[in-house]
């Protein structure tokens, strides 16, 4: 377990925490194991019935930690972990609320597509600039997002990179609600309680007849990731990442 992640019980509500605020929640390896496990964990407990995700005010997540990217791009790392993670975001059948406020980039909104409630903050904003670092999208993003938005919304976001403030985020049918800042975590917990209050039994049957064919998502998971393999070792994305490092040096 990391201190880059905080896991909290109460009341049935597993709160999974991501908490690396100086990197704006960029997630590592380690963040992708640990926040895996406590989503198993959580799927093998009969005392979770909800699981609640969050980030620290401004960032729920920048997505991958590009310098992983970069070590796996030069063959030293693999990204074993964050398919774990991934893995355990669709094999989880308890309910999942996201309360996001800042940046969620990459897998921070593409992870949204697996929730079932999100909370977004006046100051939300999703991107997924994959194909800007020269890559493909990831999380089974590429399959559940035309569903959930339709063919020309989805290339908006998932090729075109153009990000989506909370209003358009709601109207994409990626948030349920909008609020302030100070306010998302507070609305995104009511909505784990009023969730957790349901009998647990028929939330997980319904949930799996709504949510569609795990063996898909994996499988699709599987297709994106071999294809992002391929694409972490290309040039535009290994002058992508060295562009990101050079202008944090330049600063
Ligand atoms: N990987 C590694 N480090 C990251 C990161 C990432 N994905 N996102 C942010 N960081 C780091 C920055 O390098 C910076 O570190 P430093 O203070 O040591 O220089 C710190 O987090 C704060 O980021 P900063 O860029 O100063 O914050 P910002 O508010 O101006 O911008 C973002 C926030 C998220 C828009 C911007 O950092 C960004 O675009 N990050 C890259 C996102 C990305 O491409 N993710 C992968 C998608 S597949």
């Amino acid at each position: 377990m990391t201190g880059h992640v905080i896991v909290t019980d109460a009341d049935g509500i597993r709160i999974i925490r991501m908490n690396r605020p100086d990197k704006k929640n960029a997630l590592t390896l380690a963040m992708y194991e640990a926040m895996a496990v406590a989503l198993e964990g959580a799927n093998a407990s009969d005392a979770v019935h909800c699981v609640l995700i969050a980030g620290v005010p401004g960032a729920f997540s920048a997505g991958n930690d590009l310098a992983d990217f970069r070590d796996s791009a030069q063959g030293s790392g693999g990204l074993g972990s964050a398919l774990r993670f991934l893995s355990a975001l669709v094999r989880n059948g308890k309910p999942l609320v996201a309360a996001v406020s800042g940046v969620a980039v990459g897998v921070g909104t593409t992870m949204l597509f697996h929730c079932d409630y999100v909370v977004a903050g006046t100051d939300t904003r999703l991107s997924t600039p994959f194909v800007g670092l020269g890559l493909v999208p990831e999380a089974a993003s590429s399959l559940l997002a035309p569903l959930l938005m339709g063919q020309r919304r989805a290339f908006e976001l998932l090729v075109m990179g153009r990000p989506l403030d909370a209003t358009k985020a709601k109207e994409f049918g990626i948030a349920n609600a909008v609020v302030a800042p100070q306010e998302v975590e507070a609305e995104a917990l009511k909505a784990a309680r009023e969730i957790a209050a349901l009998p647990a039994g028929p939330v997980a049957l319904s949930r799996g007849l709504m949510r569609g064919a795990t063996e898909a998502m994996l499988a699709r998971i599987d297709e994106e990731a071999r294809m992002l393999g391929e694409q972490l070792r290309s040039p535009e994305a290994k002058a992508a990442f060295e562009a990101f490092f050079a202008r944090r040096r330049a600063t």
